[in-house]
C-alpha cells in the first residue's frame, strides 16, 4: 500500500493546508485518493460533454473546469494555488500569466499560427507550467487542451494516455514528463511527437 504522499515523478506534493482541504476524512492511501479523484474527473467529463458555451479561453472557465473535475474531493478546487511548488510560477503572478496564455491561445486560433495539435501542445505545456492549482494540474490541463482543440479548431482530442495510465510511472508517463521538460527549455519537438503532430 502506498502512502497518500507517494507521488510519481513529475508530480507536486501538497502542503499541510492543502491536505486539510480533503473532503473525505479516512483516506490513507494514494490508491484510495486516486479512485476518489478519478470518479470526480469522470463526472466532470460528463458535465463537459453537456455544456454548450464556448468559453474555454476565459479564466472563469479554467477555474470552473478545475472545480468540476476535483470539487467533490478538494475544498480548494477551482481556486488558485497560494504556495510555491517545485513546478509553476510564483503564486502572485498566476492570474496575469494565465491571462497572457489565454490571449496567446486565442490569437493562435484566429491567425492559424500553428497547426491545431501544435497549438494544443503549446497551450497544454504553458498551462501546466503556470500550474494554477495546488493539485490536478496535469489532468486539468490535458482536458483543457482537448476542449481548446474542439472549440477553437473542431479537432479531435489528443490520445494522451495511448492505452497506458498517465497517473502512474510507465513508459508513456516518462515520455510525457521528458517532453514537458524539453518544452520548458523551448524544445517542443518531443511534445509535438507525443501529441501526434
Ligand atoms: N518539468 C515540467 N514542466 C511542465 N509541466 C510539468 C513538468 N513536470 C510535470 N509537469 C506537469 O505537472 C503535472 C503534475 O502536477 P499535478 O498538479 O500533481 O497534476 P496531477 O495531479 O493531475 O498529476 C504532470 O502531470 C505534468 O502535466
Ligand atoms: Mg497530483
Amino acid at each position: 500500500m502506498t502512502n497518500i504522499d507517494d507521488e510519481p515523478d513529475g508530480a507536486t506534493p501538497l502542503d499541510p493546508d492543502e491536505r486539510e482541504g480533503l473532503k473525505f476524512r479516512h483516506v490513507t492511501t494514494r490508491g484510495e485518493l486516486n479512485g476518489l479523484e478519478q470518479a470526480n474527473v469522470e463526472s466532470g467529463l460528463v458535465w463537459i460533454s453537456r455544456r454548450r458555451k464556448r468559453d474555454v479561453l476565459t479564466e472563469a472557465f479554467i477555474c470552473e473546469l478545475h472545480r468540476r473535475l476535483f470539487g467533490e474531493v478538494w475544498r480548494w478546487a477551482g481556486t488558485f494555488r497560494r504556495t510555491e511548488k517545485n513546478i509553476g510560477v510564483d503564486p502572485l503572478v498566476i492570474a496575469v500569466e494565465l491571462r497572457t496564455l489565454l490571449d496567446d491561445a486565442r490569437f493562435w486560433a484566429a491567425h492559424n499560427t500553428y497547426s491545431p495539435l501544435e497549438a494544443a501542445a503549446r497551450f497544454h505545456h504553458r498551462l501546466v507550467r503556470i500550474h494554477p492549482f495546488p493539485n490536478g494540474n496535469g489532468r486539468h490541463a490535458r482536458i483543457a487542451a482537448d476542449i481548446y482543440l474542439d472549440e477553437c479548431f473542431g479537432h479531435d482530442p489528443v490520445d494522451w494516455a495511448a492505452g497506458n495510465d498517465l497517473m502512474h510511472m510507465n513508459e508513456r508517463r516518462s515520455a510525457y514528463i521528458a517532453a514537458l521538460r524539453a518544452a520548458d527549455k523551448g524544445e517542443y519537438g518531443l511534445l509535438f511527437a507525443f501529441v501526434g503532430v
